[in-house]
Parts: structure tokens; sequence; C-alpha cells
């Protein structure tokens, strides 16, 4: 579907669930990540692209002070939240934590009515909490005649996250999805909040996969992961990985497992990000596509945030014509990247499926 279709989506079942049309509509884009995993939370360097698959979000006001009546997908989906209910864990609470962020003290004097629709696949790792927390932000900005920069959207949007979802995420997803525009990447520097757009090259396209295998971040490999980062921090006396450079290898080699192949990723992550980026400035395509399987070998051996399906997917797509594939966003299950020269996509998207029959190619970019 395209943006239009989406956001004529979300407008057509507002209309359909409250009999009205609604006053303000927006959107925002899921992303992948190409290279830089698990760097966001240790002040690291991340390089994601934001896909042209969405979330629309329709939003009017209606009903009593701090009431959320939403509806996603279709009408029988409805729920009604309320502004100071706790999480419940269920899709709402994406809407109840950014609603919360966004107006904090100045909550609107009526309640929200509110429309969904998307065609991201959700629990791939393509990001559609983000898409559905940004989409809604710009909504509900657009309503209350806010102006919020993109940049404030994106660490709003990870504060629904962290304080209310209560997934320890970085800002990779918000910040991409809310500051990038599809089909460009984003080289972010996520200490700094810096961020350039860096064209790709004309020759590849990134194919993006899922395993078959779902994954739920909330559950609690990820938090480990964060937990496990901070331990390394206090062991290393630093205040976040990112601040350790090759100097440092030898005081991480001398951690105790985990902890030291976790730093170890980050910093090794760290320079893959610097260095393809380079190497897409040169040309250098080999160069690029090596640090592409390198970064899944660091995920699945020092990270450990692979599993057995995914692995066996990456090597798949390489026997069978990508140039360099790795295990994309948080992990334990969920999506790969491709990158295949164009002419090879056909039948290497083919080859996939013959021999993946679980596997779903979910977009060619
Ligand atoms: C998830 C999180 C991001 C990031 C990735 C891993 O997508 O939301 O903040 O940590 O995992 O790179």
């Amino acid at each position: 579907m395209s943006r239009d279709a989406v956001t004529q989506s979300a407008n057509d079942l507002f209309q359909q669930a409250f009999g009205a049309v609604p006053t303000a509509t927006d959107y925002a884009p899921g992303r992948v990540n190409l290279l830089g995993e698990h760097t966001d939370y240790n002040g690291g360097l991340v390089f994601p692209m934001p896909l042209a698959l969405g979330t629309a979000v329709a939003i009017s006001f209606g009903g009593s002070k701090g009431t959320i009546d939403a509806v996603s997908g279709d009408a029988a989906n409805r729920v009604v939240r309320h502004i100071e209910d706790t999480p419940d864990k269920a899709w709402t609470d994406y809407l109840v934590g950014s609603l919360k962020v966004l107006f904090d003290d100045n909550l609107p004097d009526r309640g929200l009515r509110i429309a969904i629709a998307s065609d991201l696949p959700t629990g791939s790792g393509l990001s559609s909490s983000a898409a559905i927390e940004v989409a809604l932000m710009r909504a509900a900005s657009a309503l209350t005649g806010r102006e919020i920069s993109p940049v404030d959207i994106a660490i709003l949007a990870r504060r629904a996250e962290n304080e209310y979802v209560g997934m320890p995420c970085g800002i990779m997803d918000q910040y991409s999805v809310s500051v990038g525009s599809p089909g460009k990447a984003v080289f972010l520097d996520t200490r700094a909040l810096e961020s350039e757009v860096v064209d790709l090259p004309d020759s590849h396209n990134f194919v993006i996969i899922h395993s078959g295998v779902s994954h739920k971040l909330t559950e609690d490999g990820y938090e480990k992961r964060v937990e496990e980062c901070n331990a390394a921090c206090a062991a290393l006396d630093v205040k976040m990985l990112s601040d350790l450079d090759v100097e440092s290898l030898d005081r991480i080699e001398q951690l105790p497992a985990p902890l030291d192949g976790r730093a170890r990723h980050i910093l090794t992550e760290n320079s893959r990000v610097k260095k393809a980026l380079e190497a897409l400035r040169t040309g250098n395509l080999d160069d690029f596509s090596r640090f592409l399987v390198e970064s899944h070998a660091s995920q699945r051996d020092d990270f450990a945030v692979s599993v057995p399906e995914v692995d066996a997917l990456v090597e798949g797509a390489i026997e069978v014509g990508a140039d360099g594939a790795r295990l994309t966003g948080g992990g334990f299950g969920g999506s790969i990247v491709a990158f295949v020269q164009k002419p090879r996509v056909p039948a290497f998207v083919t080859a996939i499926e013959s021999r993946f029959p679980k596997a779903r190619v979910l977009a060619v970019t």
C-alpha cells in the first residue's frame, strides 16, 4: 500500500467507527536498521533507513477529559483507555504512553478519538511501535496546535517506551522514523543526537526477510542485554560502552563472560558503522558487504541476540546470492536484511522462499 492509501484507510476507519471525519491525520514510516545494532542505548552509532511502509493515525476530540477511544485495523478492534491507566501490555499502551509524555500537565479538556491503519507487519523488527508513537504525536500536535520539532518528537517517543511501555530501548527507531525519510539511510550518533542523510548505492537493493520466528522485545532478552551492558560499564569504569576505544580491548578481554562479549560487540559494531559509511562514500561495496556479515557474526557470538533459524537464514541468503546479510533490529527472532545486486533480486527472492518456507519477504527497497 502507498502512504496515501494507508492514510485513507485510517480516515475511513475513523469515519466508520466514530461517524465523523477526523480533524487531523498523520503518518510515520517503519524502519530497517542496516548496521549498528544495540549500540543506541550505549551511546553509539547506528545506520537505519525509514521504509515505504508505515502507520497512519486519524484523530479528533471526543468524550470526556483523559479518555482515549481507539480503533486499529478494523472497527471490531476498539478499546477505551484512560490517560491515568497503568500499562497493560496491549497495543493501546503505545497510545497512552505517547499521549502522557506529549501532554504532560497540559491534557486537553476533552477526550480523544483515534483510528489507526498500517501496512507494517508487527513483531518483525521494523519498528511498528515507533511508527505508531510518532504518527500519533504528529497528529495529536496538529490537533492541539502545538509545534514540536522532529528530534523532540523522537525524544518524547523514546520516553513513552522507556517510562510507560517498559521497553528500555535506545533512540534509533524513534529518531529514524521521525527525522528520516523513506529510502534514505540516516547515519546517527545517538549520544550527540547528530545525524546525516546518506544516499545508498543504485546497484543494490536491501531485501528484508522475516525469519518466521516472532520476537517480543518486552520479554526479558533485550532488558537483560541492557543490564549486562550497564554491568560491563561499571566493571570498566566508563559511563557508556561507546566510550571504549581499541586501546580498551585488553581490559575488555579480562571481563568475566558474558560481559566481555557484550562490550566487544559494542566496540566493534561502532567501528563497523564508521567504516561502512566510509565504504559507501568511496563506493567500496565489497567492504560494505563484509561489514554486514561481520556484524551478524558479532550479534550471534558476542552479543548473543540471534537464534538458529535466523543464523540459517543469513547463511542461506549469502549462499543464494546476497553480497551481505545480517540480523536486523532487536533480535531473538525477527528479520534479516540482505544486500543484493538488483539484477539478482528476483531469483534471490524465489530461492529464499523455496528454501525457507517459514520465511517471508517483507520489503525490497
Ligand atoms: C530495538 C530497539 C532499538 C535498538 C534495536 C537494536 O529495535 O527499539 O532501540 O536497540 O532494538 O539495535
